[in-house]
């Protein structure tokens, strides 16, 4: 069959790979229809994330199940599933309390340090450090855990319009819900990438009574105006933090969430630290969360980081009374009570497309994608 690899930074290849086969009783294999590129593996691609050897890329997908291991009864050949990104055991003390992230029994790295020797749960497509499961961009999938998760969709919902049920709108979702909205707060958004377009869709559904998103570039502004009806402000022509202030008489946003993460522009300094391999990428977008957000308000972080950051005002956390939530989708927690939403047409969720590709496209797919050429939002390719 045919997958996407990427064997090191920049090098994407679509290849003949070995058809995955049923390993355990939970297993299931998954003829994938639709899969798409996230910013997360644009991580891997811009050699922020280690490429240990060469990964099979992919973990938001969806598809028509070819076969099922003995434990698996809750679905059968034939029908059409979601695969949420997470892989959880849903045995386990995480997975039993909303946290399949940090399931302890899907992932030969776990360990309760969260370092990087020391992981959450599994996760398709992302390497060896989350688990060494290859991913769904590809034309099979093997489903490990699949009991747990993998829920059928009905046939009247169109691939598109459920497909961003398998990581970011619950991504989105949660870095909403993370902040326990109680109606009418000013949810300020950094990044108007597909997440943060997301969680822009899900402040309103939870209550804000503004949403503001922020980006440095002209085209992603207006598909936020356009996608989630926010208000905008462009990170490079003002000072976001100021215009912030400034929209919420000089206090900051209620809520601010970083959906950005370590690919936000270097200063200098970070130029100089990643160089010596000392730091992943740049806290900036993180830091401007910070500063945004109004004295005792909320920062959630969904924006991925790794490592340690040595610029981390931890002064102003303290004196601002701030609250910081982060971390993984809790998915599969929640994906149901999600789909309901787009089945009830509640949101909208396949308005961020911007190109779809076949599957044997992928390469040019991460290019457009990741040098933001096109007018590009999201890619979906087809295998
Ligand atoms: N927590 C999770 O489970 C989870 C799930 C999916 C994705 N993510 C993460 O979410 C982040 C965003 O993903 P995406 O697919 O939207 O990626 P993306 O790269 O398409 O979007 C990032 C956006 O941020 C903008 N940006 C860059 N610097 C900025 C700054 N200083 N201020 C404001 N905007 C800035 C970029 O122009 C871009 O539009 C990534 O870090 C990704 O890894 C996390
Ligand atoms: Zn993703
Ligand atoms: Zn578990």
């Amino acid at each position: 069959m045919k997958a996407v690899v990427i064997h090191k930074a920049k090098k994407v290849e679509v290849e003949e790979v070995p058809d995955p086969t049923i390993l355990k009783p939970n297993d299931m294999i998954i003829k994938v229809t639709s899969t798409a590129i996230c910013g997360t593996d644009l991580h891997f691609y811009n050699g922020l994330f280690p490429i240990e050897k060469p990964i099979h890329l992919g973990h938001e997908f969806m598809g028509i199940v070819e076969e099922v291991g003995k434990n698996i009864t809750h679905v059968k050949k034939g029908d059409r599933v979601l695969v949420p990104c997470i892989i959880g055991c849903g045995q386990c003390y995480f997975c039993a309390h909303g946290l399949p992230p940090h399931c302890q029994n899907t992932n030969h790295h776990y360990g309760p340090e969260g370092n990087d020797k020391e992981k959450g749960g599994g996760v398709f497509g992302l390497g060896e450090g989350n688990g060494n499961y290859d991913g769904g961009q590809a034309e099979y999938v093997r489903v490990p855990w699949a009991k747990f998760g993998v829920i059928k969709v009905d046939d009247q919902l169109k691939d598109e319009e459920v497909l961003f049920l398998t990581d970011i709108f619950p991504t989105g979702w949660a870095a909403v819900e993370r902040c326990e909205l109680k109606g009418g707060e000013t949810v300020a958004v950094f990044g108007c990438g597909p997440v943060g377009i997301m969680a822009q869709k899900a402040a309103w559904l939870q209550g804000a009574g503004r949403v503001i998103g922020i980006d440095v570039l002209d085209y992603r502004l207006d598909l936020a105006k356009q996608t989630a009806k926010s208000e905008t402000i462009h990170a490079k022509k003002v000072n976001a933090v100021e215009k912030i202030r400034e929209m919420t008489e000089g206090r900051g946003a209620d809520v601010c969430i970083d959906a950005v993460g370590l690919e936000a522009q270097q200063s200098f300094w970070e130029k100089m630290i990643n160089a010596f391999g000392q730091q992943a990428g740049s806290i900036n977008a993180l830091q401007s969360a910070m500063s945004g957000v109004r004295r005792g308000g909320i920062v959630s972080a969904i924006g991925v980081y790794g490592g340690n950051y040595s610029n981390f005002s931890l002064g102003q956390l303290f004196d601002k009374a701030l609250t910081l939530k982060s971390g993984p989708v809790p998915l599969p927690s929640g994906l149901s009570e999600l789909t309901n939403l787009v089945r009830e047409r509640k949101v909208v969720l396949d308005d961020i497309i911007t190109h779809t590709l076949p599957l044997s496209d992928a390469k040019k797919g991460y290019k457009i994608f990741n040098d933001k050429q096109d007018r590009c939002l999201k890619v979906v390719l087809k295998p």
